[in-house]
């Protein structure tokens, strides 16, 4: 089918490369030409695995224009997934969508099936479909149905091509069936329901994880109070099929492009309607409150922190993605620059971006190990597999003061028993080898 697909960020670029993978003829349209320049090339710009693998294979099908007019004219079926932002008082920003619907309207020449990807607010799948009916130049007819995204950064290829499910939220049946044949070769079970229903299945599936993860955090936080184990209690909940095992990763709280916003996004929209969602809205102050959590563990070791080398290993808001959206480390790093620290910095791919935000006032290395070099603390925001590797003799011989603050469970408490160390994680008991020796001198 000839496809075509605005926006070319993590979800407008994944789909049009797994569409086209599956034999449509896919193009893709972004307002950055430079960005477009490259794509053309082969190269992406964002880092996600086996995307541009994928995207040099299937180049023949794969086109990339600003040429929007060009774009929409004649595709049968076309994607909307550009951004949709937080606005300051947490509803989103639709600003983005509605421009491409007026693009779309002024543009098509032929009968087609707009789908919305974007997360949207309920309801705004009806007011496109106003907003392209009044803005059509031509007498074509045309359907809006919503078709949201469930892919993951860093896993977004393979969510896609073997998806949990295809959510399709359609009011006529005949454009329901087009977008079930969009999707014929593709490795996942369909759900087809109406355009409301699947609007909040997205925002119900988000806000449900973030929810999960905000929950096993606060237990975490009653872990270290009452002196239980988190890994352990997560394991032992996860048994129970109702409860699972994924989503159980106690941590200094969720980040990235879209828990924050949907969260926020949801709470607004219930808000609106003169409904409070009790649940999100805990679910989101505990994760503020999270973010804070290595800062605070910090200030047990030290009072004050002038002066002090700091050794961050990991900066973006998880691994395999160089994303730094809402990462727990930006609410950190300036409170660490404010007090008076010098900030050595480690992150698989993430330090381009960082150093577009602070260019000079953080010392970025090469290695983990330069990293911890003469640090009197070290802390962890994101689960590196190069971290959860790092041998853990190398804390003691690097840091001037191997205190290991650990903001993603990255070791087991026993690897460190025995070390003359301090590592404190989150909701388990803090290793203090101190402790210890005055313990064995009793
Ligand atoms: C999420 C959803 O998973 C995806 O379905 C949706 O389409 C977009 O939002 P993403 O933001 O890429 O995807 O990352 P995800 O892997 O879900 O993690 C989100 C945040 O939660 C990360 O900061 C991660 O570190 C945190 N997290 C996740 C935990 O702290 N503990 C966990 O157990 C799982």
């Amino acid at each position: 089918m000839k496809i075509a697909v605005a926006g070319t960020g993590y979800v407008g670029l994944v789909t049009g490369v797994c569409l086209a993978e599956h034999g449509h003829d896919v193009t893709c349209v972004d307002v950055e030409k430079e960005k477009v320049e490259k794509m053309k090339k082969g190269i992406s710009p964002i880092f996600e695995p086996e995307l541009e693998d994928l995207m040099k294979k299937n180049r023949e099908r794969l086109h990339f224009t600003i040429d929007y007019q060009k774009a929409y004219q004649t595709a049968e079926v076309i994607f909307i997934a550009v951004g949709t932002p937080e606005k300051s008082d947490g509803s989103a920003n639709l600003c983005y969508v509605f421009k491409v619907v007026e693009e779309i309207a002024e543009s098509i020449e032929r009968d087609c099936v707009i789908v919305v990807k974007s997360t949207v607010p309920i309801g705004t799948n009806d007011k496109i479909e106003a907003l392209i009916k009044a803005n059509l130049k031509r007498r074509v007819k045309v359907a809006v149905v919503s078709n949201p995204e469930f892919l993951a950064q860093g896993s977004a290829v393979r969510d896609t091509l073997h998806a949990s499910r295809i959510v399709i939220g359609a009011e006529e049946n005949e454009a329901g069936n087009i977008l079930k044949e969009v999707y014929k070769d593709f490795d996942a079970p369909i759900l087809v329901t109406n355009r409301k229903s699947a609007e909040m299945i997205k925002y119900a599936s988000n806000d449900f994880l973030a929810l999960k993860v905000s929950y096993i955090n606060e237990i975490a936080n009653l872990c270290e109070i009452v002196g239980a184990d988190i890994e352990d209690v997560a394991k032992g909940m996860g048994y129970d099929s109702r409860i699972g095992n994924k989503f159980l990763q106690a941590g200094i709280g969720y980040g990235g492009s879209c828990f924050p916003k949907d969260t926020k996004a949801l709470h607004w929209l219930a808000n609106f309607n003169d409904y409070e969602l009790k649940t999100i809205k805990a679910a989101i102050e505990t994760n503020e409150n999270q973010k804070y959590k290595l800062i605070k563990k910090a200030h047990k070791y030290y009072e004050d922190f002038k002066g002090l080398t700091v050794a961050v290993l990991g900066l973006t808001f998880k691994p395999e993605t160089d994303d730094l959206r809402e990462a727990p480390s930006l609410v950190s790093i300036p409170l660490l620059l404010e007090d008076g620290c010098k900030i050595k910095a480690w992150d698989a791919v993430g330090i381009k971006n960082y150093q577009k935000i602070y260019p000079t006032q953080l010392e970025y290395c090469n290695t983990i190990e330069e990293t911890l070099r003469g640090a009197d603390f070290c802390l962890i925001f994101t689960e590196w597999t190069e971290i959860k590797n790092l041998p853990v003799e190398i804390f003691e011989k690097e840091m001037r003061h191997a205190v290991i603050i650990d903001g993603r469970n990255c070791y087991s408490l026993s690897e460190f028993e025995g070390h003359q160390v301090i590592y404190d994680s989150i909701g388990r008991k803090t290793i203090d080898y101190r402790k210890e020796e005055a313990e064995g001198s009793r």
